[in-house]
């Protein structure tokens, strides 16, 4: 898909549809007023039959505008203006490129970048969200299908209208900024939607291979079981016994900043089927497990868009890859095990494998000598019941950490939301066996997670995500959404930001 911007008022774009927003109810924005006005009240007047109220998301496409120079007007519904906020301008992004790419259309210049969003003044995040809504709205998997989607005239081609030739180079940049997120997240659904018998820690750390022979400024490593034998990762390779794919740790080095800075380190959780092990989960649903792995797929999507724009930073991906399956060599509850970090862990239930993996991989990252960790991971069903499918949960031992995350999430519209880590929990994983429990009983589930890593992150300033929740959509349109990219783009590019005024 191609983005550009351009100057200039509606009636005179020669182009196949020019794209305006109306509000509820039947008021005009302002460009929609513009051809209005220079059709001598042409939109006014299907507007007062009733053919648009301007509900969120609606569209009629009208022909033969008088006194204009394009082929089509798309009009779309924009809601109430006064609660026009950055969810609402996303919608109307999405339901304009659906519209578009369902009628053949393959160009418009839209000046949805002109609506006024509820809290937001600059253009450049007008442009860059409308680039990313309208891709994540094309966006269909179907890799596995014999037959594919009928693509006979895609839209290929959106202008976005920016009021001055001094906006022109940082709408651009911000087009640039866009559609580099917009591929991350590509990448991480896409990885995220294969299946089990497909994407496999082998695959994984295949991808990240390509991704280094895509990108000269990435440096990737795997580590094979020995070297996991070596290092002594006890409580990672326990998860892997089941399974007949050797587990991977795969590291993926980002090196855009000058060699001192220290890096931000993304571990994210790689579990390319998750049944439970000998904990066996039940069998309803069981195949949205294969979605175990998209804190994995959201740090390749990650550090793919950091390559992409050539951000002045250090970034490392730290990727624990395993499946988790029951067999007669698999861990068994009340086995305990040695992790890395020397922390003895009695493994109640071998369905609580994410933190088991992670915390090897926790260790591991010391050795970058981090700036900050973040986890990523689809670590607790707990976390689902708590917070629902809209914001992340968000843990962590640092609290301008915690805060640069959820204004990050603000921003970016990928939103996370801090549960309490507070001391009081941390007893629920007392184990009279090992140093620590896997698991803390019925309470708090999303929380004694947390404080299970917690014990692993003692050395660093870290933060945990848990996207239980945001990675995937169940139900009909069932799928990855590609979250939590933006905010972790966001969180990276304010970084880069405050640096630069620093
Ligand atoms: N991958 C799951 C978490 C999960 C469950 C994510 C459902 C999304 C939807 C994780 O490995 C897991 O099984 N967690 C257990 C932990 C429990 C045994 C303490 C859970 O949440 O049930
Ligand atoms: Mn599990
Ligand atoms: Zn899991």
């Amino acid at each position: 898909m191609e983005f550009s911007v351009k100057t200039g008022t509606p009636e005179k774009q020669r182009t196949a549809c020019v794209v305006v927003g109306i509000f509820e109810s039947r008021k005009l924005s302002a460009p929609a007023q513009v051809l209005d006005d220079a059709s001598g009240g042409f939109i006014s007047h299907l507007i007062q039959r009733g053919e648009c109220e301007g509900k969120l998301g609606q569209t009629l496409l009208i022909h033969n505008v008088p006194h204009t120079l394009c082929d089509r007007v798309l009009l779309v519904g924009c809601g109430a203006e006064k609660e026009f906020d950055t969810k609402a301008f996303h919608k109307v992004n999405a339901a304009v490129a659906k519209f578009l790419d369902d009628k053949g259309a393959t160009e418009a210049f839209s000046y949805l970048t002109k609506l006024p969003v509820k809290h937001i003044e600059d253009m450049a995040w007008k442009v860059r969200h409308a680039v990313r809504a309208t891709e994540d709205a094309l966006y269909h998997f179907d890799q596995l299908k014999s037959k594919k989607k009928d693509a006979k005239q895609p839209l290929k081609h959106i202008v976005f209208s920016v009021s001055n030739r001094r906006d022109v180079a940082e709408a651009e940049q911000a087009i640039h900024i866009g559609q580099a997120i917009a591929s991350g997240m590509k990448l991480t659904k896409d990885l995220a939607n294969l299946p089990g018998n497909i994407c496999t820690p082998t695959y994984l750390a295949e991808q990240a291979k390509g991704l280094q022979k895509k990108h000269r400024s990435l440096k990737v490593n795997v580590l094979e079981q020995k070297d996991m034998e070596q290092l002594g990762m006890g409580s990672l390779l326990s998860v892997a016994r089941g399974s007949r794919q050797p587990p991977k740790l795969i590291t993926l080095e980002y090196k855009g900043g000058v060699k001192s800075d220290k890096p931000i380190v993304l571990v994210g959780k790689g579990v390319t089927f998750d049944s439970g092990g000998i904990s066996l989960k039940p069998g309803a649903a069981m195949d949205e497990m294969k979605f175990d792995m998209c804190g994995a797929a959201s740090v390749l999507g990650t550090l793919s868009a950091c390559a992409e724009l050539k951000l002045p930073i250090n970034v490392v991906g730290v990727i624990p890859a395993t499946e988790n399956l029951p067999d007669g060599q698999a861990t068994k509850p009340g086995d305990i095990v040695t992790s890395m970090a020397g922390i003895t862990i009695e493994i109640l239930n071998t369905d609580a494998e994410g933190r088991l993996i992670l915390c090897d991989a926790l260790e591991y990252a010391k050795k970058f000598n981090p700036a900050v960790v973040i986890d990523i991971a689809t670590l607790t069903g707990a976390c689902v019941i708590a917070l629902g499918a809209h914001p992340a949960g968000l843990m962590g031992n640092h609290h301008p950490l915690i805060h640069d995350l959820l204004k990050a999430g603000t921003v970016s519209g990928d939103r996370c939301w801090e549960l309490p880590l507070w001391d009081d929990y941390q007893e629920q994983l007392d184990s009279n066996f090992a140093d620590i429990a896997n698991i803390g009983g019925k309470e708090a589930g999303a929380i004694t997670a947390g404080c299970f890593l917690s014990r692993f992150t003692k050395k660093y300033h870290w933060a945990h995500l848990d996207i239980a929740g945001v990675a995937w959509k169940s139900g009909k349109d069932n799928g990855a959404t590609g979250r939590p990219v933006p905010l972790l783009m966001q969180f990276i590019l304010d970084k880069l930001q405050t640096e630069s005024t620093k």
